[in-house]
């Protein structure tokens, strides 16, 4: 049974998470995973503008916002396994997956670990990078400052890092809101959280590996993960598309949530609408597998299915500027009855890209560096 809300208490991992559960029960899912040291309502602009056409679930990390601490030491890989226990107690077998910041590094160690559980991926304000020893001090000298002056000195600090400078005397609400997130974590969870970032491993040299389509997003004043680290990343995971968000520092999402809300939203709809082609070409497949009548014609549907595939993995990793056709091109679930419609159909379909493709390499010719 699906409870549907927010501020809803899981046991997961022996732990007390609370999680906001909202959007129609079929829709595609959509995790939000929010950054250090925040809680789920950093994602209210999100969750508000998704649940129309998704299930949006946004949860706060073990230490954070209403989710309970646990015994163990905090670490990045503990935060990924209560990430997929989550899904597992929720019955999501798949997921679009978004986090920002320390989310972005839970997201990043998520998908490293168990990638089947995700299908697309947005990287928020975030990084592949470990700390650097200069970073790891910082972090050890923020822990013994927390425990000798209290957090409210270390939240002041913080804040000031993680703003546009623009956002100070735009969205002082905002930021007082920022504040009161900090202020209301522990102690023990800021300093335990502090030690699991400095410890994080390095996830650049695993991005090569990721499959699932990946949006990449960063304020354009970000200081803390700033637009450079977003270009490397964007440089190692194939055919990921990178967008700089105006007017907003590290916490692009509360700064410019209109801009911010556009991307992600064509982002996770074009997810959407290619899967459920995948879904019908792959139901169509099996359909004419499970047929009686197989032979030649399962050899050219399986063909012509490798052949549509490759097209629209060299359209989405070489020509994303094409992909919005992708979307526009029909699907139809032919006739059972009749392989021949079938292949007529998925024929016209790859011929349609074919010269889409080609019509476009004619008219722009790539230039070679
Ligand atoms: C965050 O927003 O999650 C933090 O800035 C991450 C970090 O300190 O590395």
């Amino acid at each position: 049974m699906r409870y549907l809300g927010t501020n809803i208490e899981m046991t997961v991992n022996k732990l007390s998470v609370s999680y906001t559960d909202e959007g129609p029960d079929e829709a595609p899912v959509i995790i939000l995973i929010h950054g250090f040291p925040f809680n789920k309502s950093m994602w209210n602009k999100q969750v508000e503008m998704l649940i129309e056409n998704f299930r949006v679930i946004a949860y706060d990390i073990r230490g954070f916002g209403n989710s309970g601490a646990g015994l163990v030491d905090f670490s990045i890989e503990l935060f990924a396994d209560d990430l997929i226990g989550l899904m597992d107690a929720l019955k999501i077998e798949k997921a679009m997956l978004c986090g920002l910041s320390m989310g972005g590094y839970i997201a990043l160690n998520a998908i490293e670990n168990f990638p089947k559980r995700f299908n697309a991926l947005v990287l928020c304000d975030t990084t592949c990078m470990a700390d650097t020893p200069e970073g790891i001090q910082k972090r050890m000298l923020a822990v013994d400052n927390i425990t000798k002056y209290g957090i409210e000195p270390y939240a002041n600090e913080t804040i000031k890092n993680l703003f546009a400078p623009e956002s100070f005397v735009t969205s002082k609400e905002k930021i007082a809101a920022i504040k009161e997130m900090i202020m209301k974590t522990s102690a023990q969870s800021l300093s335990g959280t502090l030690i699991a970032l400095s410890k994080r491993k390095e996830t650049c040299t695993k991005l090569a590996e990721i499959m699932v389509p990946v949006l990449i997003v960063v304020g354009k004043e970000d200081k803390i993960t700033p637009p450079e680290a977003a270009l490397l990343m964007q440089k190692k995971i194939k055919g990921s598309i990178l967008s700089i968000i105006e007017h907003a520092g590290h916490l692009s999402n509360i700064e410019n949530s209109f801009d911010f809300n556009n991307q992600l939203l064509k982002f996770v709809s074009s997810i959407h609408q290619q899967s459920d082609q995948h879904t019908k070409r792959d139901r169509l497949v099996t359909e004419v597998l499970n047929s009686r009548k197989i032979t030649n014609d399962e050899k050219m549907l399986l063909d012509l299915n490798s052949k549509i595939l490759k097209i629209t993995m060299t359209i989405k990793d070489d020509y994303p500027e094409l992909s919005k056709y992708l979307d526009e091109m029909p699907v139809t679930i032919p006739s059972e009855k009749d392989p021949e419609v079938t292949l007529n159909l998925l024929k016209g379909y790859y011929e349609s890209l074919h010269s889409l493709l080609n019509k476009y390499k004619t008219e722009y010719p790539k230039i070679e560096e």
